[in-house]
């Protein structure tokens, strides 16, 4: 009950919101909506972006993206959004939407190494035009603004300390190495696996971008 005694209460700014809406000169980087679900689940499926995943086909069930996206979008444990293209030169006018959305970046942590690792697609018909180099750089800015230290719960760099986000890629993914690259990413191991479609062996190339020295703090190990 309030008591005229009771000290003034502190007004506190909001927490952060764990998947802030981030705009890049071309893009809308944001959380998923239920309309979203439909044209995120054609682009997942598509064959030529398929053939890049172990976990999609042709056939997977639109319950199936649902359930991905649920799983992708936890707060404070991942950091992953829906790439959006801005038609508006205008970003008051672009917010909420009015590009079609093209495809989804996500980051999670890898339960496998407890690493924070990043995948992401776009539609086949918007490869090629820096639009996954656009995102990945401008959410990774995002990213160790607001998570200093990594999402919660995800492993530092064993030998030097440093928080990290990591990549893994099939080698032979030209047009993803690329991007991998071009972002900063160095390539730190890689291991030959069975090809999810029954195919020879591939190889996967883990990447690894580690916090930039500019806002490197003291070194935990993790
Ligand atoms: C990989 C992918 C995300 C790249 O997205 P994107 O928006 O086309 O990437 P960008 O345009 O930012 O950069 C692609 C770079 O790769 C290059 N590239 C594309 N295909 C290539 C190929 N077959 N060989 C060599 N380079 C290639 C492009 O020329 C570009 O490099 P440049 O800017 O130096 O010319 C997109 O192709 C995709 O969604 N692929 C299917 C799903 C997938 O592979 N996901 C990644 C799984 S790890």
């Amino acid at each position: 009950m309030f008591s005229p005694k009771s000290p003034p209460s502190i007004p506190r700014d909001p927490p952060p919101p764990s998947h802030p809406i981030i705009q890049t000169p071309r893009l809308l980087l944001r959380s998923p909506i239920a309309e979203d679900i439909e044209a995120i689940h054609l682009i997942r499926t598509n064959p030529k972006v398929a053939e890049w995943h172990n976990s999609t086909n042709s056939t997977t069930p639109v319950s199936d993206t649902e359930a991905w996206l649920t799983r992708i979008f936890v707060p404070r444990k991942t950091f992953s959004f829906v790439i959006q293209l801005l038609f508006s030169a205008t970003p008051e006018s672009s917010i909420g939407g009015s590009g079609p959305i093209i495809g989804v970046l996500n980051m999670t942590i890898n339960p496998k190494t407890s690493f924070s690792t990043i995948g992401y697609f776009i539609a086949p018909e918007y490869w090629s035009q820096g639009y996954v180099t656009e995102a990945i750089s401008a959410s990774l800015f995002e990213y160790w603004e607001l998570y200093p230290d990594g999402l919660s719960g995800s492993k530092r760099d064993g030998e030097n300390g440093r928080a990290h986000v990591d990549a893994t890629v099939i080698a032979k993914n030209m047009g993803s190495v690329r991007v991998l690259q071009k972002c900063g990413f160095k390539l730190v191991s890689y291991e030959e696996v069975e090809d999810w479609h029954g195919g020879p062996n591939i190889v996967l190339d883990r990447y690894r971008f580690w916090k930039p020295d500019s806002l490197v703090d003291s070194p935990r190990t993790g």
